[in-house]
């Protein structure tokens, strides 16, 4: 397996090497090979050469099987220039259109959700991850005047619901609960009548050749509420670029934060290549003091290994970090874990090689 990876700024590098250490773990135990690439892409080096990514990146992240992403950001350059030129550029660039959010509260993690645990907060968002307002489309007239006007198009096509969508019930029948297999469209097609029409019909239509999974639908205002109230009605929601974004967040805080929540950007098709990221940013405050937590790095890597070929080593992982949230982590606050960063990371590691952790 060849990776890529850009471990970034601030805690980063910190979190990505605690990550390494438990794919090195996984291939000793689950006998597979692997290549690294490190690539030092992000805001050091664009503060010292003037470029985000360098030419020929796309060709060099397409050369290898996934890409492993730390963190990017810092305080020295402008908020969202480093997330836009690096992140939102590589999601189009690799047209990796799904943005996969697993939203699970491992065992010993706290939620803010009053009377709510590991059992009820158990879902997945599959986030459509390149058209909707995020395809950059718009403009100003009359700038600067008192008289301006700014439009932001969201855009949806045809092609790209059915992608997305298709994905997403194969998910759902795949994920297979055992409380019923249900996919939720959430989006707002009482209020964006053209686009979320589109969005609505093809998912009427693809739901047709999935007649196992019920296909279901909240608007985005309401799933926000039952996000809140009845988190556990919820197995798959299929939602839309924007606003997907939101009610991820909204997803991260109540499965514990962003030491915990990962994510995939996926181009499924034949020969796509994916890039798995932390949730949290480079919180620059705690960099290089062993505090930060990784174990969303280590779930990022856990999804990685699950989706390139290699699952038995992911739910390894996954059963890993359950134990180590669950009978040896005090929080999952920075500097309160009751361990240092590379603590948290061997303890993974020794949980992954224990065979009364069950994958
Ligand atoms: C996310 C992030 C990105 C997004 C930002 C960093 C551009 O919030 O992955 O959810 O808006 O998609
Ligand atoms: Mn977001």
């Amino acid at each position: 397996m060849k990776i890529a990876v850009i471990a970034g700024d601030g805690t980063g590098p910190e979190v990505t090497s605690e990550a390494l250490k438990v794919l090195k773990a996984a291939s000793e135990l689950d006998g597979f090979t692997y290549e690294l690439t490190d690539l030092d892409w992000g805001s050091e080096r664009y503060m010292k050469t003037g470029e985000i990514l360098p030419e020929g990146a796309v060709e060099t992240l397409q050369a290898h099987d996934a890409i492993y992403l730390g963190a990017v950001g810092h305080p020295d350059v402008t908020p969202g220039l480093i997330e836009k030129g690096l992140l939102l550029t590589l999601r189009f660039k690799l047209d990796q259109y799904i943005n996969l959010r697993p939203v699970k509260l491992y065992p010993g993690v706290e939620t803010p959700l009053a009377g709510k645990g590991p059992k009820d907060i158990d879902f997945v968002v599959v986030r459509e991850n390149t058209e909707d307002l995020y395809a950059g489309i718009g403009g100003f007239l009359k700038k600067g005047t008192p008289d301006e006007v700014a439009t932001q198009t969201a855009i949806y096509s045809r092609k790209g619901c059915e992608r997305w969508l298709r994905w997403a019930f194969e998910y759902t029948q795949k994920r297979n609960n055992p409380k019923g297999k249900r996919l939720t469209l959430v989006a707002k097609n009482n209020v964006l009548t053209y686009g979320h029409d589109l969005v609505w019909r093809t998912f009427q239509e693809v739901a047709g050749d999935y007649p196992d999974v019920e296909a279901d639908y909240n608007h985005v205002d309401a799933c926000c509420m039952w996000m809140v109230k009845n988190p556990e009605y919820y197995d798959v929601i299929a939602t839309t670029n924007m606003f997907g974004d939101i009610i991820t967040d909204l997803g991260a805080i109540i499965q514990g934060g962003m030491g915990v929540a990962a994510g995939g950007n996926i181009n499924p098709d034949q020969g796509g290549t994916s890039m798995y990221e932390c949730m949290g940013g480079s919180a620059p405050k705690y960099t290089g003091q062993n505090v930060i937590n990784p174990i969303a790095a280590i779930g990022a890597m856990a999804m990685l290994l699950e989706h390139t070929g290699q699952p038995t080593s992911g739910k390894r992982v996954m059963a890993a970090i359950q134990h180590v949230t669950g009978s040896k982590m005090e929080s999952q606050a920075a500097g309160k874990m009751g361990f240092s960063t590379t603590e948290v990371g061997d303890l993974v590691v020794d949980a992954m090689a224990n065979e009364s952790v069950e994958a």
